[in-house]
């Protein structure tokens, strides 16, 4: 592989074109390394990295504590599936669940897997315990969801491109109108065999969608009201990235186990991926109390990976890491800054049609249709001024920065936005 070290930017996306299947469309931006906030192309040119692997690296590139952990246990021991116990799981283990608030944790390795888990956990549930009979375990869902790729999770999507030419689908699942009360009220009430309900409490994929306030509390009642678990999918929106430990969390922007602020909502079931790990490795859980975890018994449910004790010590690294640095208020405080500036720029910015999110998770809406190039276009030339970010569905652009970032970077980068944004004619 000697003539393939040196590669530039463009041999490096032609060998991807190549031999990779094209099941992506990347911005073209060759990367090798990262630090921080900041990442390199091959070419040696510095950007800010306004995506964070999809909020997964919300602790930074490379954060030292994390990486040290991770290649102190590489070299001390790697996997011995759960067939044996290893010494890093259960630390982690009570890690996590101790700081979520949960008797409990199933671990996985990415997020798809772990919504999966979350999904058997609800359904054997409802057998078990809940009563109902046997194969009619029903499930409510969001319109516009995005709960990953497997067969079962893209049954209840509805993006065509996601699901086209993939059926025949998984049944069980009833989908209702994101953020409506009353949608989901009907659906509880006209059906004896709802098991959960699935829930993203921001939708961001589907473009930074944060519910009206006190949804998701409200949901949550009725779901306590049915005997109906309520699942956060919070594998986006977790690990400090809207401004608190989890966005399920109330008003209290705390990351301290010992907090005695209220959570807005408790899950009955939390799933978390992306950022558990920093970003370093892929690392899910599924956390729950043992009314319904305990449903799981030996040969139920499993993953050679999953639990292992890399994993395990980057989480619990990763996991230190939003506590010491105190992630969740610096999401707070610096994405009330972003959304201020840049409510304040689409004033007078006819291209800007709205600014939305929570913490450092929010995107732009384009004044311009899904099936233009305009929000593309837009992200080439931010590239090229240095600051990376992806539009999702056709017109939205999401910015989602590591939350290491310190203010002076923020303004910066909001700088670089304003500036390309002004300079852009359709
Ligand atoms: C809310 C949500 N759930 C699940 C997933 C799937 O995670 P993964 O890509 O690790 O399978 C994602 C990924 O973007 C997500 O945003």
């Amino acid at each position: 592989m000697a003539d393939l070290d040196q590669l530039t930017s463009q041999q490096a996306i032609e060998l991807e074109n190549k031999y990779g299947a094209h099941n992506y469309h990347p911005l073209p931006v060759v990367l090798s390394r990262g630090e921080g906030v900041y990442v390199w192309d091959v070419e040696g040119k510095k950007y800010y990295d306004f995506l964070s692997a999809y909020s997964a690296v919300n602790q930074g590139h490379c954060h030292p504590k994390i990486v040290g952990a991770m290649v102190q246990q590489a070299q001390t021991l790697t996997l011995t599936s759960r067939a044996f116990y290893n010494d890093m799981l259960g630390k982690y283990e009570k890690f996590a669940s101790e700081l979520f608030g949960f008797d409990k944790l199933l671990p996985m390795n990415t997020g798809a897997e772990a919504v999966e888990t979350a999904l058997k956990l609800s359904r054997k549930w409802a057998y078990e315990v809940k009563g109902i009979p046997e194969n009619e375990a029903q499930i409510i869902v969001c319109e516009n969801n995005f709960h990953g790729r497997t067969t079962t999770i893209i049954s209840f999507s509805n993006d065509p491109v996601a699901r086209k030419n993939f059926g025949p689908f998984t049944a069980g699942f009833i989908k209702i109108e994101y953020d409506n009360l009353k949608a989901l009220e009907e659906a509880l009430g006209s059906n004896t065999n709802i098991a959960a309900f699935l829930v993203e409490p921001i939708q961001g994929e589907a473009g930074v969608y944060v519910p009206s306030e006190g949804y998701l509390a409200a949901a949550k009642a009725l779901c306590e009201k049915h005997n109906v678990l309520f699942i956060a999918d919070e594998v986006q929106t977790g690990i400090a990235r809207t401004g608190r430990l989890l966005a399920t969390c109330g008003d209290c922007a705390c990351v301290d186990k010992n907090c005695s602020g209220a959570p807005e909502v408790k899950a009955d079931i939390l799933i978390l991926g992306k950022a558990l790990s920093g970003g370093a490795y892929p690392v899910s859980a599924v956390l729950a109390n043992d009314h319904v975890m305990n449903v799981i018994k030996p040969g139920n449910h499993g993953s050679t990976f999953g639990g292992n004790p890399i994993a395990a010590a980057v989480a619990i690294a990763a996991l230190e890491v939003v506590q010491e640095e105190n992630l969740a208020q610096n999401a707070f405080d610096l994405g009330k800054v972003f959304r201020a500036e840049l409510t304040a720029f689409a004033q007078d910015n006819e291209l800007v049609k709205s600014v939305r999110g929570k913490g450092l998770l929010n995107a732009i809406l384009i004044n311009d249709t899904e099936e233009s190039s305009t929000a593309w276009d837009i992200c080439m030339k931010l590239r090229d001024n240095g600051l990376l970010a992806k539009p999702t569905h056709g017109n939205i652009i999401r910015f989602a920065p590591p939350l290491v970032m310190n203010k002076e970077q923020l303004m910066d980068c909001i700088a670089i936005i304003k500036n390309t944004i002004s300079e852009f004619k359709k």
